[in-house]
């Protein structure tokens, strides 16, 4: 295994045993809004906290970005290696109880993923994967289903809820594929639901607005389980965008060509 997998997955287990521990205790968590509908809690931040110390300490010249405390150089400055953090994803679940909720790192070398980890606390499901390698569930090889049609694919997806601007767009695609597919699913932790089409629980998923920290580690575990990831456009630039299609090689072609038929002027790719 790559040492830097390694360091994240002990990171990963560290943040977990906070998160855990704050989950028996609910009443007393305390939660701050960031903007409409966007929560924080003194759990995504002290479980920041706990990663970055192990990440830096073993690798104090590499980058962060993390999705509480934002961009920090490394030490001395200027290394091509980064650590993109997500210690929480899926807080508003965590804060009513719904247990739908993971932890996501991932190392990238110029803007490239490298290494990942999504770690679901609860059900103790450890996703990892380093590039070339593969990707795995506790260890176990994992690669996304052998769905081939939209008709029989289970779709995990997450709605628009903090920026309505697209809406319309989204709820014509998701009118489409309700009607295409064998179901969708909106989890509500997008992290989980790229791991979730690596194993092949889900055969796509969709998703407008996402951060960096949501997708950097989920979307190595798919290409390394053998599905396709993409902007809108079909291309790579969806860390940017924010706007994610994934899927089975064959569910993804399908997908991405409703999402098309949807896209308006002003929906980047
Ligand atoms: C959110 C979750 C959610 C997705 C949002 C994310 P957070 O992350 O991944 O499923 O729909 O776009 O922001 O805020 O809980 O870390
Ligand atoms: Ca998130
Ligand atoms: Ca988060």
């Amino acid at each position: 295994m790559h040492p830097a997998l390694n360091i994240i997955i002990k990171a990963a287990r560290r943040a977990s045993q906070i998160i855990n521990r704050a989950a028996l205790d609910l009443e007393h968590l305390q939660i701050t809004t960031k903007r409409q509908s966007d929560f924080v809690t003194e759990v995504d931040k002290a479980a920041e906290a706990a990663i970055i110390d192990i990440l830096r300490e073993a690798y104090p010249e590499y980058g962060i970005l993390a999705e509480e405390s934002g961009l920090t150089a490394g030490q001395g400055g200027g290394s091509d290696y980064q650590w993109i953090i997500d210690p929480l994803d899926g807080t508003t679940n965590f804060i009513h109880g719904f247990p739908q909720y993971a932890i996501s790192i991932a190392l990238a070398y110029r803007g490239q993923v490298t290494q990942a980890v999504v770690y679901d606390p609860l059900r103790n499901e450890m996703f990892t994967a380093s590039k070339g390698g593969g990707a795995f569930l506790n260890d176990r090889r994992i690669r996304v289903s052998k769905c081939l049609k939209l008709e029989t694919a289970l779709i995990g997806t997450g709605f628009p809820y903090r920026m309505y601007d697209h809406i319309d767009a989204y709820l014509q695609i998701f009118k489409e594929l309700a009607k295409k597919t064998a179901g969708m699913r909106r989890p509500g932790a997008a992290a989980l639901d790229l791991a979730y089409v690596a194993c092949g629980r889900f055969d796509g998923f969709w998703e407008f607005g996402l951060s960096p920290w949501d997708m950097a580690g989920g979307t190595l575990l798919i290409s390394e389980a053998g599905g396709l990831v993409s902007d809108l456009a079909g291309n790579e630039t969806y860390l940017q965008s924010g706007n994610l299609v994934a899927g089975t090689p064959k569910v993804f072609a399908q997908l991405l060509q409703v999402i098309d038929s949807h896209r308006t002027p002003g929906l980047a790719a």
